[in-house]
């Protein structure tokens, strides 16, 4: 930017009063381009931590940031993240058909405004083996975290626990539902209801053990995780106790219709389109809805 000062060339004889202009003019540059280097610095950043942006929906900022519910109130945009993250010691274990159905169900019942998977390895693609189910992938972000080692001052050794950990990162950060692959979203009506009239929504698996496969907190509302509204019945008593039942049982008596979502504990990579066809379980059942209705 020195060198273009528009409709002015360099040349060996001006008269002294156009040099103190131009330096003159220099300086002024200089001091504006200063000035603007916090000021540039600054936005970007707070536009790419803003969800409404980064959230992939481009060409729709402006829905992304104000949303009008019934009620005239204009509520946050709801996103929807998931934490993939990977050991370097361990192989990274892919995508199976059955977490693909997870996100399915999140698009098809909930339909959030952004879809974030917050992953250490962000330059790959985990969702190739959904092609089968899912094709529109429009909304859905890979964003890059860093694997979190230590937490107050300790060492942490489990992938696990790392990303509990970023979960609630990124719950503090954007606010949303974070919600891990084995968790099936069911109702997405019933869901908006609480997610907007409480400061957090949680599950237990056990009276008062809250279970982080499913947490949402409205943006700034952290603060409130241990004093949340509990969902019934999607990874608690007497769901957990009972999800073999849920799985084999061929007598489809879990009213699972009547809930938000389902967490099914299972992880299991033999999963395919043709394996749910035959299956009379509830979690056959609910598969079958999700990918087919
Ligand atoms: C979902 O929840 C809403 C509100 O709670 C309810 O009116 C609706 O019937 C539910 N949908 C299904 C399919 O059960
Ligand atoms: C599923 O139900 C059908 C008919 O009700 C039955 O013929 C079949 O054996 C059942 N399959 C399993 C795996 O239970």
């Amino acid at each position: 930017m020195w060198k273009s000062i528009p409709g002015q060339k360099f040349s060996a004889i001006q008269p002294t009063s156009q040099l103190l202009l131009r330096h003159a003019l220099v300086k002024v540059l200089a001091v504006v381009c200063l000035m603007l280097i916090p000021i540039l610095g600054l936005v970007p950043w707070s536009f790419s931590l803003s969800p409404g942006i980064s959230a992939g929906s481009l060409a729709s900022p402006q829905r992304l940031l104000t949303k009008s519910s019934s009620t005239g109130v204009s509520q946050e945009p709801l996103i929807v993240h998931y934490i993939w993250l990977h050991s370097k010691f361990r192989q990274p274990n892919p995508i199976t058909f059955l977490d693909c159905v997870s996100v399915l169900s999140v698009m098809k019942n909930l339909k959030p405004d952004a879809i974030l998977v917050h992953t250490n390895l962000p330059d790959f693609w985990p969702f190739d083996p959904c092609n089968h189910i899912i094709s529109n992938w429009a909304g859905l972000e890979l964003v890059p975290v860093q694997m979190i080692f230590v937490a107050g001052g300790k060492r942490i050794h489990l992938v696990e626990q790392a990303a509990d950990l970023t979960k609630l990162k990124v719950l503090r950060e954007y606010g949303g539902l974070v919600i891990d692959f084995d968790v099936y979203l069911i109702n997405g009506t019933k869901f908006r209801e609480v997610y907007y009239a409480n400061p957090c929504v949680l599950t237990e698996e056990k009276a008062g053990k809250l279970n982080y496969g499913f947490i949402a907190c409205q943006k700034g509302e952290t603060g409130h995780l241990e004093t949340g509204y509990v969902a019934e019945g999607i990874s608690n008593r007497p769901e957990y106790q009972r999800r073999l039942e849920f799985l084999s049982s061929p007598e489809r008596k879990h009213a699972w219709m009547d809930k938000i979502a389902h967490h099914s504990y299972l992880h299991n990579v033999h999963y395919n389109l043709d394996s749910i066809k035959g299956d009379n379980s509830s979690m056959g059942d609910l598969l079958q809805w999700i990918v087919y209705d």
